[in-house]
């Protein structure tokens, strides 16, 4: 049996704090201890209650200046859009073809692959993401490569090889019987393997035939336990296409739900102009969304409406949406999604925020029995932020008088540069230089 021990000041949340009131959906140890026994929590607490239960020869991190939290769940990103990351001037369907299209081609070739699935997985953990939702393209060696690489690190991810039929270049699709024996294969051969999951990915409504739709909702109801991952409702001459593609369709989601996807295990990334009908479907089905605010500014796809989503029900996390979204962060994702919110007059509570970023995520990509935050048992995924990483992250969080305001100007100036250490089942799998 291996143990360790962490001090720090601690938190995480428990529940939802729109919902459930701070004292019950917080704890916090200002000076706290972390207790970690085989890859998983057994202890999380105050220091003076927990210290005199250890052993006096277990291994004690002391780490003063730093919080820990859990680690981030990010639950929507492109792995194959590392290279595209802050295109000018565009977007999103001529994004797509004018940046996306050309570099994901290049993952028909598996050493391109790989090597693009290390540095992502680099990029995830220098950030303090320890989960993901991820895109893969449409080549099923695509997904392998990730699959291998997150595999190898014990990464708790969940991913799938992207289906597109047309309205695509010749070397980015697939047909119906492909993308269903490459999904089937893949199912086979990595839902379930480590910390790895599948999810039937079809790319968008514009990207599939009806046809392989059908075989998307055939596939994912043959495997209950695969998520289901494509985007919804983004940018507005999306949305008008699809409407051109599907006349026989009530909306955007109804192209969906007549193919069998949406359920209680689909996420949809964006759902920037949701109506509250439409909001209200996805909650009655279980669904959840993933609101990705830098993309959504950096595509000018729009506001989201959190505060709308979440009075409606819907299950929300947060989603990097890498390339689209300009950085791996989830703190800067709690930042822009606290100023998307002063957009619409509303103020994204840092509790709600920092909840959205890990909490939230693992419910969305239901891996909330195993991460999303520290509560003794789950998987010991967490990270180290230095409250001092820079001179002026130092100043002001000398002067924050709470945890909110502590996580608050975390994501309005924290960057990787905060993120100290980043732990998968208790190993230390990124210490930033010097950390
Ligand atoms: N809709 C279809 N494909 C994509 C993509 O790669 N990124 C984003 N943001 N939206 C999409
Ligand atoms: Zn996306």
């Amino acid at each position: 049996m291996s143990r360790r021990a962490f001090r720090a000041a601690l938190a995480h949340m428990l529940d939802d704090p729109s919902r459930t009131p701070a004292a019950e959906a917080l704890a916090h140890h200002p000076d706290g201890l972390l207790v970690v026994e085989d890859g998983h929590v057994a202890a999380f607490g105050a220091f003076d209650e927990l210290a005199p239960t250890l052993p006096a020869d277990i291994p004690l991190t002391h780490l003063p200046g730093c919080l820990i939290t859990p680690g981030f769940v990010d639950a929507h990103v492109h792995y194959p859009q590392v290279d595209v990351i802050a295109a000018w001037g565009t977007q999103l369907l001529d994004w797509l073809e004018t940046h996306t299209f050309p570099a994901e081609q290049a993952f028909a070739d598996r050493a391109h692959a790989d090597a693009v699935a290390q540095v992502f997985l680099d990029q995830l953990l220098a950030s303090g993401t320890t989960s993901a939702l991820a895109f893969c393209t449409v080549h099923k060696v695509s997904a392998e490569a990730l699959f291998e690489a997150a595999l190898s690190r014990n990464m708790r991810l969940i991913a799938g090889k992207v289906l597109m039929d047309r309205h695509a270049p010749a070397g980015l699709t697939d047909t119906v019987e492909t993308g269903r024996a490459d999904t089937e294969a893949l199912i086979r051969a990595w839902h379930g393997r480590g910390r790895l999951g599948y999810a039937v990915t079809p790319r968008f409504a514009v990207t599939s035939s009806d046809a392989q739709l059908a075989m998307a909702g055939e596939v994912a109801a043959a495997h209950p336990d695969v998520l289901v991952h494509t985007h919804l409702l983004e940018n507005t001459q999306e949305i008008a296409r699809v409407a051109e593609l599907f006349p026989a369709a009530r909306d955007y989601l109804d192209v969906y739900d007549r193919f069998g996807l949406v359920g209680p295990r689909s996420v949809f990334a964006h759902c920037v102009h949701a109506s509250d009908e439409v909001f209200g479907r996805l909650a009655n089905a279980g669904a959840a969304v993933a609101f990705c605010p830098s993309s959504n500014l950096m595509l000018g796809s729009g506001l989201f409406p959190l505060r709308r989503a979440c009075a409606c029900g819907v299950t929300t996390a947060l989603g990097s949406d890498v390339g689209g979204g300009a950085s791996f962060s989830l703190l800067q994702m709690m930042g822009e999604a606290y100023k998307v919110g002063q957009l619409q007059g509303d103020n994204l509570d840092p509790l709600h925020a920092f909840y959205l970023a890990t909490l939230a995520g693992a419910r969305a990509l239901h891996i909330d029995d195993r991460v999303g935050n520290l509560a003794p048992g789950k998987e010991a995924d967490f990270v180290v932020i230095d409250l001092a990483a820079t001179p002026l992250l130092a100043r002001r969080a000398a002067r924050a008088r709470s945890l909110a305001e502590t996580l608050f100007m975390l994501s309005i100036l924290a960057d990787d540069r905060a993120i100290a250490r980043t732990y998968l089942m208790g190993e230390l799998s990124h210490a930033r230089p010097g950390a």
